[in-house]
């Protein structure tokens, strides 16, 4: 009988505590000694000190609850106005429903005033770790998430609003012991959409982030030791920008500061040690300290060792030892002198640069190609981040680049170098060149002829020069036409952009590969023209082009009934398993989603571009590249990261492209942001929830219903 009293009284004591001990009310403040624990107990709010500090200054702080050792702090109200005892402090709520931190003598070290007309203002501690203030009507009037301190936890918005001209910053706390405010901080620029974070030193830039370009998602990183991912997501409506981290299993306890060095860390609780572990940091290297590498030079991320390297076509100030002094031009560029543009591949582009609206990437390279003082240009596409009137970003430089860097998930630049003599002469024999190097090329050799050479001027007329209502779409690494010859043979034109990534190697690499494969659910190679700088491939046409304009289109989407969707399915299946091992070869794609797919006639799936398919040899079953190339959210997570990738990575596109075909939704689409980083997570979501049945796209069973 005693016992069930006592278990009684357990149940009532703990379901009592839990309703009220996250919110703070009229009735009941906070105070020294009390805390507030959020519901599902992840976080606590109250006051604490440094007994290490002399003056015994008193903070109002939110700190994890459950993890043992010395309180991990992640907000602090009054950082730059402690309560000095022997003052007791009070955090309350007023009539007019504000916050109020004061003292025993009157001060007022910290307050949220909102003016509110109402009384019964609440403020809870949410179990995200954040304090919001909420009117009796639900509406929050304020929250600890939106003013951070040195923290960024998960679901938080970092933010910088280009409308209001404000931007979120982290201050590091002046000392380990000390949460006033210090000299680092890390923050965006409101007054230029420059789309970057830099951590400062008072006003010095300290470290550089890399310049977004456009990734809505990353590819997400595994946390070692857990099963969970971690996921970024970056979401750019033009007025604002903001980069928010989820977990895909929210016991893991992860959080982003700036320390009081001027560090910023991603750290995650390691339940083994019970510390906090780092799982990655800026600054890591020296030469990623800002423009430590000095003009022309970049941090080399991709060496195991990184350090300054001189840009191509540049050589060092002082001979060898060039950090800190960069490095000059090896031919001087004179305005009006012939110059061309080198792509470097791989780039954290470098600081400085001019933001110039709404441009096309051709638009783009014209705007730096004509105004001589421009030294270079970048472009990328940020559609798939969120609904912006103007999703270019056409980036230039002019005179020095500085902070530059190198790693695997850098983006394309191109920068300006004066023609040398030895060069020019070189290019005007470009074509003999190229075609003397197909000739001799070992993998078409006595095969040649079964592969015929079209001649540019043919294609020019099938193309009617390329003209804009031929234009079947662009890919990766250039435009696709419609041609056709003699007036009835329909072929695609593959044209390569010249200064796209694609260059010899990748061209060669196409032609090759694409000439020894045979089988239905490939794309078939036709032909192949080398004309000076042009290369173009020739395609069978694909009438019903590709799987992402019906999968991604809500009026054809309709289109594709489950039957035709399971045959693409397992079309690109059966093309794959060709690929990795039917195939005299093992062919890697390295870069399978919806737009290489392409229907023909009969809605047969046709797997296209291999301009970055990789051969690996007999006995080879993983590599490593300094060069990451594909589309994120189709990209493994080792090969996105580390750029490992073996025949996994392939069947984890064709994953990815699974989940894109059975939902109809894009892998990283906006209108799933809300609620879900990605197409992945909100999938294995519904999974765990045993209700994969609500991923099918709905178009699917309106069909099912209908018919
Ligand atoms: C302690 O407080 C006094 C008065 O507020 C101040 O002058 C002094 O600098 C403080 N000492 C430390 C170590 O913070
Ligand atoms: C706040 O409300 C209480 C009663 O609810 C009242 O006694 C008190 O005077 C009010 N204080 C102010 C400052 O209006
Ligand atoms: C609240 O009212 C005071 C005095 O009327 C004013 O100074 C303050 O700016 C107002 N604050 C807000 C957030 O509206
Ligand atoms: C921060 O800047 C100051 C000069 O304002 C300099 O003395 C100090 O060394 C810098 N700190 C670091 C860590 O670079
Ligand atoms: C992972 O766990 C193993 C043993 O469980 C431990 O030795 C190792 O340090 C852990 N690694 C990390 C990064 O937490
Ligand atoms: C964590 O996930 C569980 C199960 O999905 C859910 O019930 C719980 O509310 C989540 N906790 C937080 C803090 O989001
Ligand atoms: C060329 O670039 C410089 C520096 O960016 C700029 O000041 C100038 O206006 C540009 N000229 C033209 C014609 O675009
Ligand atoms: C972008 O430029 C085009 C023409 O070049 C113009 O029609 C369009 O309105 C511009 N868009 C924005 C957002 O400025
Ligand atoms: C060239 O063709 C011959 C016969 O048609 C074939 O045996 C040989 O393997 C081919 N060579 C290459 C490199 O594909
Ligand atoms: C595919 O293309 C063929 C030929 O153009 C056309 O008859 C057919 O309707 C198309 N299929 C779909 C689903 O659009
Ligand atoms: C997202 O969350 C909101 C509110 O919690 C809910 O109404 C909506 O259905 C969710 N959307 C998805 C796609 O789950």
């Amino acid at each position: 009988m005693a016992m069930r009293y006592i278990a009684i009284f357990i149940l009532l004591f703990s379901s009592s505590s839990c309703k009220s001990h996250d919110q703070l009310t009229h009735a009941k403040p906070l105070t020294h000694g009390d805390v507030f624990i959020s519901n599902g107990g992840g976080f606590a709010l109250g006051f604490f000190s440094y007994p290490t500090s002399s003056n015994a200054s008193l903070y109002l702080g939110i700190w994890y609850n459950n993890i043992p050792g010395p309180r991990t702090i992640v907000w602090v109200a009054n950082r730059d106005n402690p309560i000095l005892a022997p003052s007791s402090p009070v955090l309350a709520i007023t009539n007019s429903s504000d916050l109020v931190l004061s003292d025993s003598q009157g001060h007022t070290p910290w307050a949220v005033k909102k003016n509110s007309t109402g009384a019964g203002g609440i403020a809870v501690l949410l179990d995200e770790g954040n304090l919001v203030l909420r009117l009796p009507n639900g509406k929050i009037t304020w929250q600890s998430f939106d003013h951070p301190t040195d923290t960024v936890l998960p679901k938080m918005r970092f933010l910088v609003s280009y409308k209001a001209k404000v931007a979120m910053r982290l201050v590091a706390w002046k000392g380990p012991d000390d949460p006033s405010s210090g000299d680092f901080s890390c923050s965006g620029d409101p007054s230029s959409p420059d789309l970057q974070f830099v951590t400062w030193n008072k006003t010095e830039p300290y470290c550089r982030l890399t310049v977004w370009s456009g990734k809505s998602v990353s590819g997400g990183t595994y946390l070692t030791n857990t099963s969970s991912v971690l996921y970024q997501t970056t979401v750019n409506s033009g007025d604002e920008f903001y980069v928010t981290y989820t977990i895909s299993d929210n016991s893991t306890l992860m959080r982003l500061m700036i320390d009081y060095t001027g560090k910023l860390k991603y750290l995650r609780w390691n339940r083994h040690t019970s510390s906090w572990a780092i799982f990655g940091e800026h600054l890591s290297v020296p030469c990623e300290l800002y423009a430590s590498c000095g003009p022309f030079s970049y941090c080399d991320f991709t060496q195991i060792t990184p350090a300054c390297q001189c840009v191509d076509g540049f050589e060092p100030d002082d001979g060898v030892n060039f950090f800190s002094k960069g490095c000059h031009r090896q031919e001087a560029l004179k305005c009006g002198k012939q110059s061309h543009f080198a792509p470097l591949s791989g780039m954290k582009v470098p600081d400085n640069f001019l933001h110039i609206r709404n441009r096309s990437l051709d638009e783009c390279a014209a705007e730096c190609s004509r105004n001589c003082s421009c030294t270079a240009y970048a472009y990328s596409d940020l559609s798939s981040a969120g609904a912006m009137a103007d999703p270019s970003r056409c980036l230039v430089w002019s005179g020095e680049l500085i902070d530059a860097g190198k790693s695997i998930s850098g983006e394309n630049m191109y920068i300006r170098l004066a023609d040398s003599p030895g060069k020019w002469r070189k290019k005007k024999n470009q074509k003999k060149l190229m075609l003397g190097y197909f000739s001799t090329s070992k993998e078409l050799e006595g095969n040649s002829t079964e592969f015929p050479s079209v001649t540019f001027e043919d294609i020019l007329s099938a193309t009617i020069f390329f003209a804009d209502s031929n234009l079947l779409g662009r890919g990766g690494f250039g435009k696709v036409y419609k041609g056709t010859f003699e007036g009835e043979n329909v072929v695609a034109v593959k044209r390569l952009s010249q200064n796209s990534g694609q260059g010899t190697v990748e061209f060669r690499n196409e032609v090759v590969l694409i000439a020894k494969l045979q089988h239905k659910n490939l794309v078939r190679l036709l032909g192949c023209c080398i004309h000076g700088d042009e290369k173009l491939l020739i395609y069978e046409y694909q009438p019903n082009k590709s799987l992402d304009s019906y999968l991604f289109d809500g009026a054809r989407k309709y289109e594709l009934d489950w039957l035709t969707r399971f045959k693409i399915i397992k079309g690109i299946a059966r093309g794959i398993l060709y690929l990795h091992q039917d195939s005299r070869l093992t062919i890697i794609h390295r870069d399978l989603k919806a737009s290489n797919i392409l229907l023909d006639k009969e809605m047969t799936p046709k797997i296209s571009d291999f301009g970055m398919a990789r051969i690996f040899g007999a006995n080879q079953n993983q590599a490593n590249t300094n060069r990451v190339v594909g589309t994120y959210g189709y990209m493994s997570p080792e090969y996105a990261m580390r750029g490992a990738f073996s025949v996994k990575s392939d069947t984890y596109s064709f994953g990815v492209l699974l989940l894109e075909i059975v939902s109809g939704l894009k892998i990283s689409s906006p209108q799933l942001i809300a609620n879900f980083s990605s197409l992945i997570t909100y999938a294995w979501r519904l999974w765990e929830d045993k209700k994969a049945t609500e991923l099918v796209d709905c178009s699917v069973c309106c069909k099912l219903l209908t018919s």
